[in-house]
């Protein structure tokens, strides 16, 4: 199992990790599937915004709801509210937890996980799917289980399309199937700014699918041309300003967008304000609503955020703005 070194480990009874949020930078539909799924072909990679994610194992003399793993959410960033709330069992945290404990075969002792959310929820930035893998490696270490890359892949997998990735710790991969193939794919040459915008509407990925399966007449893929083209660039340690020059193709390369407008047509006003404001383009990010911006730098980035916060127009009301970075190879 790859232990990034962000990962930050302390001690057995007392872990902690880094949950990263991803962006689809071209997220291709090939078809549906006979399970239901839809074939994929995405470039996804990981961003700076990160949900923290502590285990720790619950003392046999502590009392306990329940004989089971515990899970607290509590919201994180500045200015975020004090205290937490107790998480349902459907959780992806609880459900790694449950799985990891299938998978070993006998008795472990509970784990209290602590969550710490700042990346937004609902939103296609991978945040539900990241604590999931983040909590298979928390509880394979503190629990001591061996798992080889199959398993702790086919594991992932069962927990959602999106957890593959995040299990493998890429920073940015081809990803293909359902999400169950990934390849690695090589890292800019240095690190890109991103400013992401979350409008405060959230959009649930099965209804985007759904709405999808319902459009006809949509054109052929732009996204497999622009995957092709990324995974050139990334071949040979992409220099950020190449990547931000294929902005306007990638914008167009998110086969979900007519989708994501049918489920929620509030994004076609938020992305023209957004674009308009920042003045280049914004690509959707899995089924979205996140948009986000390309910058050759993260100090670029964060300007562009500042002038956006001073001036963003009504459709973004509420929405969550980050800069992060996405980081270089090495
Ligand atoms: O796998 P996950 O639970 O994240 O998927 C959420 C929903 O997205 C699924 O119920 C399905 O409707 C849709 N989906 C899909 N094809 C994929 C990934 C997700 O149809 N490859």
């Amino acid at each position: 199992m790859n232990l990034a070194p962000e990962s930050g480990s302390s001690r057995r009874s007392h872990l902690q990790v880094r949950a990263p949020a991803k962006l689809n930078l071209t997220l291709g539909v090939l078809g549906r599937r006979d399970d239901g799924y839809h074939e994929l072909e995405s470039v996804f990679a990981r961003i700076g915004i990160y949900d923290d994610l502590a285990a720790e194992v619950i003392a046999e003399w502590e009392p306990s709801l329940r004989g089971a793993d515990e899970l607290v959410i509590e919201p994180g960033g500045s200015g975020a509210p004090q205290g937490g709330h107790v998480a349902g069992p459907d959780d992806l945290v609880l459900r790694a937890a449950r799985s990891l404990r299938r998978h070993a075969g006998r008795e472990l002792p509970r784990l209290r996980f602590r969550l710490t959310k700042r990346i937004p929820t609902a939103a296609g930035m991978g945040g539900g799917s990241s604590d999931g893998a983040a909590a298979l490696l928390l509880g394979a270490l503190a629990w001591d289980l061996e798992l080889d890359a199959v398993g702790l892949s086919r594991m992932a997998l069962r927990l959602g399309s999106d957890v593959p990735f995040f299990s493998s710790a890429l920073p940015v991969a081809l990803v293909r199937g359902r999400g169950e193939t990934v390849a690695t794919l090589g890292s800019p040459a240095a690190p890109l700014g991103v400013v992401t915008v979350t409008p405060r509407w959230p959009v649930h990925t099965d209804q985007v699918f759904a709405a999808y399966g319902q459009l006809r007449g949509i054109g052929p893929s732009t996204a497999r041309r622009a995957t092709a083209t990324l995974a050139d660039l990334a071949a040979t340690g992409a220099e950020p300003a190449a990547i931000v020059a294929l902005a306007p193709e990638l914008r167009e390369a998110n086969d979900l967008w007519p989708a994501a407008l049918k489920v929620q047509p509030s994004l076609a006003r938020a992305r023209d304000d957004l674009e308009q404001a920042l003045g280049v383009p914004a690509l959707m990010s899995g089924s979205g609503p996140t948009l986000a911006a390309l910058y050759p730098s993260p100090s670029d980035a964060a300007g562009a955020a500042a002038r956006l916060e001073a001036t963003a127009p009504p459709s973004l009301d509420g929405a969550a703005i980050h800069v992060a970075e996405l980081p270089a190879g090495g």
